[in-house]
């Protein structure tokens, strides 16, 4: 790997990383965790859920028994698969979203995120493309970069990735005899933008993928927490064949027992057993089993319920205070999920904000940590999961006041005045994505 360009590093070993360590740089997000963490900060910033609200004595009901009756086994190497009983729940878990699998279709892993990098692992050379909206979560491009590979971002709306967009990118991606390896699509309350994809794009989309053979990555972890009424199916319940699934209990149970799964074609399932044995051997029995036995013994369902209605509060007070601190700044309503997308008004940055922003004990995400090319200067995201309804609304009053200094300090030295008053009117019912 070549040494940067003033030829110093400070770390020895620079020149002996492989090529695909140069795709390995700090996410926004996780540098942010550092600041953000500060008690006197309110974080906008990190998609951690509310996991104080889950029944504790319950929890810990689960990991006594678990301890009590199934032993030292608990502690013991397990399925390169995943455990059977945990892989009967999953598949009724995924019923509720429309999707029919046998327990032998299911992989478990460390968290989606394991069925990320295991799946761009199998399928992804240095230079092939993976198409996916624009933006799309920051964790993903991650992997994606890791292998080396080239990101392809496709417009979307309101009502998530644009057909007609798909269909021309493919295009000029097949012109350039570029391969495509599949299409990764967060279809459910969008991470980062909050946004559904419609039910008709859902099939407009398979359909245009399946004519070029281009497999589909649909990754869930959000569909559970829907608001006031759920998202439509799950693309794999149109496609068994053409259509990998990622779940996770990380948003609907905690992301500390760090368990997710894989549902994918037949061939490809045994290839990610194969990988996932090579890289971590077996998941984690002992999470395992606290999760089926919550799952068997307690109200699993009422849970997410109390999920729902806590974050759907969340989401309407972060809406409030939006629109009575910032009204001229666009925003998009998610109808389940953690996220929000904000549009500023032009000529502002939100990088480049982001220091003003924590000086005035606020955190978010700025909008360029979502995309492979440097886009997204004028977009950040709001996570509304994790505060209290009170801290969104200090939150959002600080930062009301980072940007109304910003949009005058632009005013000053920056685009016309004219052009910026004429932004900050956006209607805020309409979309923040591009
Ligand atoms: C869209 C998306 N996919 C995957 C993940 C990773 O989740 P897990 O904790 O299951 O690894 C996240 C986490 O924020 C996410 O937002």
């Amino acid at each position: 790997m070549a040494s940067p360009a003033s030829g110093i590093s400070l770390d020895p070993w620079f020149d002996n990383y492989a090529d695909r360590a140069s795709g390995l740089s700090a996410s926004e997000v996780r540098a942010l965790f550092a600041v953000a963490s500060r008690p006197e900060v309110v974080s906008l910033a990190g998609g951690m859920p509310f996991v104080a609200a889950l029944p504790f004595d319950k929890v810990r009901s689960s990991v006594d028994r678990v301890l009590r009756d199934s032993g030292p086994s608990a502690l013991q190497y397990g399925s390169g698969q995943g455990l059977p009983q945990l892989r009967e729940r999953i598949v009724e878990i995924m019923a509720l979203e429309g999707i029919r699998a046998g327990v032998d279709d299911v992989v478990v892993t460390t968290g989606s995120q394991q069925g990320l990098d295991l799946i761009t692992k199998l399928f992804v050379n240095p230079g092939d493309a993976i198409l996916t909206e624009s933006p799309s979560y920051v964790g993903a491009m991650g992997v994606f970069r890791s292998y080396q590979a080239r990101v392809e971002h496709v417009a979307m709306d309101e009502q998530g990735m644009i057909p007609q967009a798909l269909t021309e990118r493919i295009d000029y991606l097949t012109r350039q005899n570029v391969p495509i390896k599949f299409l990764y699509l967060i279809p459910n309350f969008q991470n980062p933008a909050g946004v559904t994809l419609s039910a008709k794009r859902r099939l407009d989309i398979l359909d245009i993928a399946k004519a070029h053979k281009i497999l589909v990555l649909e990754d869930n972890p959000y569909g559970l927490l829907w608001f006031d009424k759920p998202p439509p199916p799950a693309i794999r319940s149109a496609d068994d064949s053409g259509v990998i699934y990622l779940g996770s209990f990380s948003k609907t149970f905690a992301p500390g027992l760090r368990v997710g799964w894989v549902v994918a074609p037949h061939g490809i399932r045994e290839k990610l057993v194969l990988a996932s044995e090579a890289a971590i051997l077996s998941p984690s029995s002992f999470s395992q089993m606290i999760l089926s036995d919550y799952f068997e013994h307690q109200d699993w369902k009422g849970q997410i319920d109390t999920f729902r209605g806590l974050y759907q509060e969340r989401r309407d007070t972060m809406a409030a205070a939006l629109a009575s601190f910032l009204p001229g700044v666009s925003h998009t309503m998610p109808l389940g999920g953690f996220y929000m997308w904000l549009t500023l008004p032009e000529g502002l940055d939100s990088k480049e904000m982001l220091p003003r922003a924590v000086t005035e004990l606020v955190a978010y995400t700025p909008g360029t940590a979502f995309y492979a090319n440097g886009e997204g200067q004028r977009h950040l995201r709001l996570a509304f999961c994790y505060p209290t309804p009170e801290f969104i609304t200090e939150g959002i009053k600080r930062l009301a006041k980072v940007i109304t200094e910003e949009i005058e300090l632009v005013s000053t030295f920056g685009p016309p005045a004219s052009e910026i008053a004429q932004a900050t009117n956006v209607d805020s019912s309409s979309p923040g994505v591009n």
